[in-house]
């Protein structure tokens, strides 16, 4: 039975992995051990094989494992996956964090969309595979199909980002915003039934100097934020950066296919959408573009371009703590019958991040 080892596995990500797996009953067939980076020998999640938690910063105990899965962050990723691997340790590495991602002898998981590369990898004796970043994942699970079939000759992404994706405590002070902003208008006299009033009060309590912005580091709700990660050289985010390596990267392109764009914060909880422009290599009619990327995997949704099944469908309301990825507004844009527009939606905790590392411990398992 193989024999796994699960790190970070009650922050955001790996909670909603154990949530997952347990939905799927895939702790089935799995010697399943928890370890923890703080509280080694206390309680583990009852699927535990061993009855106490296990210490993370411990590479001999870690290298008694056929798989470790790291939700922990790329700080642990940093510290323990050299010595390990220095140490000859030769087991699957399954990884949420960005650290791994663009080493050659890593491969990126979305296997509905690249299974080929994932296998490919499996039988040239690749040990580390690494979850992507989690905007590349929902927009490639919408639109793949344009990858498959060869159609994309470059691409603009501009993102939409939940607050998950930068992490639990910034969803908190988000709440945390938004009770402050209502909470101001709901107790102003006149408020509800003036518009200019309420925005003032708004705009007034976004800018106090008690406003909550200690995590996300500026007023989220009832506004956006234009940067996400560090800066690269180029004018470019990190995480902007991310669209052209990692999509390349997951599709195992022969020539790059240029991708790029403007990353924003909104106030979401968990979902991540993206609008994108499609610089098609040839004009192909609607209908055929619609019926690729259904074909591409069974969670896309391709929605109808109207305003009724739009606001249904395309949005995060509809979409999270669903498996949805509904594709919509797919239209030809003014610049000619190459250009493609369209809007995707995903939930960033699970295609974003944990349902790609549970899928490919599902084939680790199925494999022994
Ligand atoms: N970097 C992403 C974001 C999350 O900030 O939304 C994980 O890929």
């Amino acid at each position: 039975m193989l024999k796994v080892g699960f790190i970070g596995w009650r922050g955001m990500v790996g909670s909603v992995l154990l949530q997952r797996m347990r939905e799927e009953s895939d702790f089935d067939g799995l010697e399943s051990h928890f370890f923890s980076t703080s509280n080694a020998g206390g309680a583990p999640p009852p699927e535990a094989h061993h009855k106490t938690l296990l210490d993370a910063h411990d590479i001999e105990t870690l290298k008694r494992f056929d798989v470790l899965v790291s939700c922990q962050g790329g700080d642990y990723t940093k510290r323990v996956f050299a010595p390990l691997r220095r140490d000859g340790w030769s087991g699957y590495w399954i990884d949420a964090a960005s650290t791994l991602r663009m080493e050659k002898d890593a491969v990126l998981l979305l296997d509905p969309v690249n299974r080929p590369v994932i296998e490919a990898g499996l039988r040239d004796g690749v040990k580390s595979y690494i979850g992507s970043n989690c905007t590349v994942s929902c927009m490639l699970m919408g639109l793949a199909g344009l990858f498959q079939h060869d159609m994309v000759e470059w691409m603009t992404t501009m993102t939409y980002q939940a607050a998950s994706g930068a992490g639990a405590a910034k969803m908190l002070e988000l709440v945390k915003q938004m009770g402050r902003l209502a909470g101001k208008a709901d107790a102003t006299p006149g408020a509800s039934t003036d518009a200019l009033l309420a925005e003032q009060l708004v705009t007034a309590e976004q800018r106090h100097p008690d406003f909550p912005v200690a995590e996300i580091g500026a007023p989220l709700a009832g506004s956006l934020l234009a940067w996400i990660d560090s800066e690269v050289p180029g004018g470019q985010t990190r995480e902007e950066w991310k669209g052209e390596a990692e999509t390349n990267k997951i599709m195992g392109t022969k020539r790059t296919i240029p991708v790029d764009g403007i990353c924003v914060r909104i106030g979401t909880m968990r979902c991540h959408s993206q609008g994108v422009c499609v610089k098609l290599r040839r004009d192909v009619p609607l209908d055929d573009i619609e019926g690729i990327l259904r074909a591409s995997n069974p969670w896309v949704r391709v929605i109808p371009n109207t305003k009724e099944a739009t606001l249904k469908c395309l949005t995060p309301a509809a979409v999270s703590g669903t498996l949805n990825v509904p594709v919509g507004r797919v239209h030809k844009l003014r610049m000619g019958p190459e250009y493609l527009g369209a809007f995707t939606v995903g939930d960033q905790l699970l295609w974003g991040a944990a349902e790609p590392l549970r899928r490919f411990l599902g084939m680790l398992r199925d494999r022994s």
